[in-house]
């Protein structure tokens, strides 16, 4: 995000029209421009686009927020919203897009592991249905890639594929090796993006069962994962859009980067290890790895090597996550927390804020073919800001995720004052007042 100052918009949004619609309000107060934190006004317009970035403009309402720093509102690539089948002590898309208007994400990317599985057009039109009038931001649903039969008819819903490589929440039987290349060809001719979570079920080791995170994550092993990629990465047909789930190693993510695809990581692998003493309510797929490999994942992730962050918020029922462990379910919240606890990062000094903008805002809106994720001329107004004074223990009884727990619990997290949604406050003060406006987004560029 680099937004060029200029007094008016030399582009609008209608391309033909010489005149940009007038500025209606505007939005005063410090980002990043040119790398530096700089005052910046943004004119918005009825509308709810950016109409103009500069300095003293002109306009009939303006909103100072003095020292606070705007940014572009997060995408959040993998969540599991279990909407529908999910409960209330779960979730659902209203809790889910509360979560992450709070916690500054403005377009959630939904999987298809929900119940039942969206492998077609009518699963999709339920799961529409239930997204419409309950989601306070911006939806992407994903389509499950199992077969090859009605995906031509799921092609023309959704806005993204999930292909599932190993067993997980909801995927009992897996494609298996001689499936890939065909399932990767027609995944390329659809030209939506396509999500991998790529381990191989034939590297993992399920006996003993495992009953710590150490032995779960030496029952899915990094080689797992390593085969998985490799695999995928030799069959990939050119012109896929591919991108490659919740990375657990800093080898995994050079190979994937190597090969100039798109991954992301998870905060749980970027910040906790198999060390940790959550028990079953740290178990995650893929597993959280030793402390010594967690620090080169953050390592890479600070020095620019991993283009993507997204929080594979899967959220159980938490007498669910209680169970002895190898019985527990995978999977834990985190949409709410993604971005308060990587500004809290900021803050630390331990990453720049121009990387936490690439990583959570302008790299996964561009992968999903979407004009956000930037303070620029033309994009909606999906705008967060954050004050840097405003430090906050993290504690589950302030959090909205109807599980009620988090495995953040106690550390430092930064929450966005105010969030704005095409130029609508939905967030104020850190409180939840909008509407459930959100509408389904699907890609509108290549990558
Ligand atoms: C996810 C879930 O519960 O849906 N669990 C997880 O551990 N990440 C599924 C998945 O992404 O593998
Ligand atoms: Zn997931």
């Amino acid at each position: 995000m680099a937004p060029v100052l200029r007094r008016t918009s030399a582009r609008s949004r209608d391309p033909e029209s010489r005149h940009p619609p007038p500025i209606r309000w505007v939005l005063a107060g410090r980002s990043l421009v040119n790398g530096r934190l700089r005052p910046l006004e943004i004119g918005v317009s009825g509308d709810g686009i950016i109409v103009a970035l500069g300095r003293d403009l002109r306009s009939p309402e303006r909103h100072d927020v003095g020292e606070g720093v705007i940014l572009p509102s997060a995408t959040d690539l993998h969540v599991h919203f279990r909407d529908p089948g999910g409960s209330r002590t779960v979730e659902s898309f209203a809790t889910g897009t509360v979560q992450a208007a709070l916690g500054g994400v403005g377009l959630v990317a939904d999987m298809p592991n929900t119940i039942p599985t969206v492998t077609d057009a009518a699963r999709f039109e339920e799961k529409r249905s239930r997204v419409l009038g309950r989601a306070a931001v911006d939806v992407l649903l994903y389509g499950a890639l199992i077969t090859t039969s009605k995906l031509d008819e799921l092609a023309t819903t959704v806005g993204a594929l999930k292909l599932y490589l190993s067993p997980t929440t909801g995927v009992d039987t897996p494609p298996g090796h001689d499936e890939i290349p065909s399932l990767l060809r027609r995944a390329a001719a659809t030209g939506l993006p396509l999500t991998v979570h790529a381990e191989d079920p034939q590297k993992f080791r399920l006996d003993p069962p495992p009953r710590s995170l150490s032995d779960w994550d030496c029952s899915r092993p990094e080689v797992a994962e390593e085969a998985a990629v490799s695999e995928v990465i030799a069959a990939a047909p050119r012109g896929l859009r591919l991108h490659f789930a919740h990375v657990t190693s800093s080898r995994v993510a050079d190979r994937i980067a190597k090969a100039g695809h798109s991954f992301e990581a998870s905060p749980h692998h970027l910040l906790l290890s198999r060390e940790s003493r959550l028990g079953s309510r740290a178990k995650v797929n893929p597993p959280l790895r030793s402390e010594a490999k967690r620090s080169e994942l953050w390592a890479r992730f600070a020095g620019g090597g991993i283009p993507c962050v997204a929080s594979d918020h899967a959220p159980h029922d938490v007498a669910e996550k209680d169970r002895p462990f190898e019985l527990a379910p995978s999977g834990m919240p985190n949409v709410e927390t993604m971005v308060p606890l990587l500004l809290a990062k900021v803050r630390a000094g331990d990453i720049d804020l121009a990387r936490l903008v690439a990583v959570a805002m302008d790299r996964p809106s561009r992968w999903v073919g979407l004009p956000r994720g930037r303070i620029a001329l033309g994009h909606r107004a999906d705008l967060i800001v954050v004050d840097f004074r405003d430090r906050r223990t993290i504690t589950a009884k302030d959090l909205h995720a109807p599980c009620g727990w988090s495995a953040f619990e106690g550390r430092e997290g930064i929450f966005p004052r105010e969030h704005y949604r095409a130029g609508e406050r939905i967030v104020f003060e850190g409180e939840y007042i909008g509407t459930p406006t959100g509408v389904l987004r699907r890609p509108e560029f290549a990558m």
